[in-house]
Formats: C-alpha cells, structure tokens, sequence
C-alpha cells in the first residue's frame, strides 16, 4: 500500500480528525523541515501531515526549505503528496471559493534552491516535467471530488511567483496572457522536487481572492482568511474520501 502525506498550506494548520502517532523531525542533507512532521490515523488510514510555513505560519514563501521538506517526508517512506496551496484566481470562472486541481504549472520564482542537483557526483537531473503533476494521483483527487459531488475545476495553470509580496494589476495581466489561471507563492520548486526524488505529487489549490486588480477591494489577509476557512473544511473532505478510497482506510 502506498504511503500518502499531505503538505498544508495557508489556513492549514492541523489536519481536522487526525489522530497523531508521533512526531518526526529528520534531520536531512539540507537542514530540519518547516514543522515536525505529524504521523497520524485520518479514519483507519495512516497518513503524514507537514505544514510548510511551519508553526505558528512563521516561514514566509521565499525562506520555505523545500529541499529539507521534501526529502524528509521521503525519508519517512512517503510516495505520494497532496499539496494544498492558497492562491488568488486569475481565470474568471476561479472566483474565490473555488477549488482547482491544477495540471500545469508556470514558475516565476528566483533563488530558491531548485534543485537536488548538485553536480557533485556528475549525473545531470534533467527530469522529465512535462507534466508537472502526477497524472494518477491528480485525476484521483478529480475522480474523488466528482464522485462526492465536490465543486471543482479539474485542470488549470498555476503560477508560482517569488513574493512574499503580492502581484502588480501589470504582473497579472501578464500572467493571464501566459495562461495562467491562479496564481500563488509555494507550488515551486515543490512540485520539481518531488518529482526529482520520483515522488507522485499532486495540488489542491484553494482560490482564496481575486488577483490584483480583478477584485473591488483591496487583497486583505482578512477577507482570504474568511475563504480560506471555509474552503478548508471541503478541502478535508476531499482529502478523507481520497484516503478511503485510494490508501485503504
Ligand atoms: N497571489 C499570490 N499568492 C497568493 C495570492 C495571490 O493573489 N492569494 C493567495 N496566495
């Protein structure tokens, strides 16, 4: 049976039922991870929970040790990830409230550690990225939703960009001539890194504003609080159906 952990994002602090077994914090080649690293029971399932901006959200996007994240949750014999990234909508029908399994990914970040590839032992980690989601474990989430009736869209492009601040109106416009359907600050270098150590990943985004310039009001954290809250609570539901039907529980 494969073993599933789920990185939480913004508005993700705890994974709402899990009965937590014990606590890891391995140490890696790249420093400690963002938080320990909670292994728990969600149902009959055993599944790990990793909160990137770390407790209490202290880690901001471009300080996140994605290398030491990934790494260890595979040193605990993790083979799948469900991310959950909050994300403003740039495509129109991604208003806030939406949920979104992206399946592309255009990465606008800079000086994050990409890579763990060194070029110490001369093998190149050219990896193969055309798609950047796991394609199974992405349409089990899709599946997963349809079948519990779980508003969603099921493709998507998602833009990675440096922060930790927000985009210009300009930046946007860009973006959505890019194609890029949300926009957030974390999906990379995550999404390559699993990818280099030949973990299955997969994302959830959670639209929780309208991106600059598209919405009336000011992006507030308040008012992404509020979505983020709610949305939450759907997210759980999602990932408690996928546990049952795709990890055994
Ligand atoms: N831009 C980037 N990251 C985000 C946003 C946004 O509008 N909302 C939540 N995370």
């Amino acid at each position: 049976m494969k073993q599933l952990a789920i990185i939480g994002g913004t508005g993700v602090d705890e994974l709402e039922g899990l009965e937590i077994v014990q606590s890891h914090t391995p140490q890696t080649p790249f420093g400690v991870p963002s938080r320990a690293i909670q292994e728990g029971r969600l149902g009959d399932t055993r599944v790990f929970f990793l909160q990137r901006h770390g407790s209490p959200g202290a880690i901001p996007p471009h300080l996140i040790n994605y290398r030491a994240n990934m790494w260890a949750l595979q040193s605990l014999g993790v083979d799948d990830i469900v991310a959950i990234n909050a994300v403003g909508g740039i495509n129109e029908s991604m208003r806030p409230g939406a949920l979104v399994i992206p399946d592309q990914v255009i990465d606008y970040t800079w000086g994050r550690e990409h890579s763990f590839d060194d070029g110490a032992d001369g093998g190149l980690m050219h990896i193969d990225f055309t798609e950047p989601y796991d394609r199974e474990l992405r349409l089990a989430l899709v599946a997963v939703a349809q079948t519990n009736r779980i508003p969603h869209e099921a493709s998507g492009v998602h833009g990675v960009t440096q922060g930790p601040r927000l985009e210009t109106a300009a930046e946007i416009n860009r973006m959505a001539r890019d194609g890029c359907d949300v926009v957030g600050m974390t999906g990379m270098p995550e999404a390559s890194l699993a990818r280099e150590l030949g973990l299955a990943y997969a994302c959830v985004c959670m639209v929780v504003n309208p991106a600059a310039g598209l919405g009336d009001l000011p992006i507030s954290l308040e008012t992404m609080r509020e979505t983020l809250q709610r949305e939450a609570a759907v997210v759980r539901r999602l990932l408690q159906q996928l546990l049952t039907r795709r990890y055994g529980g």
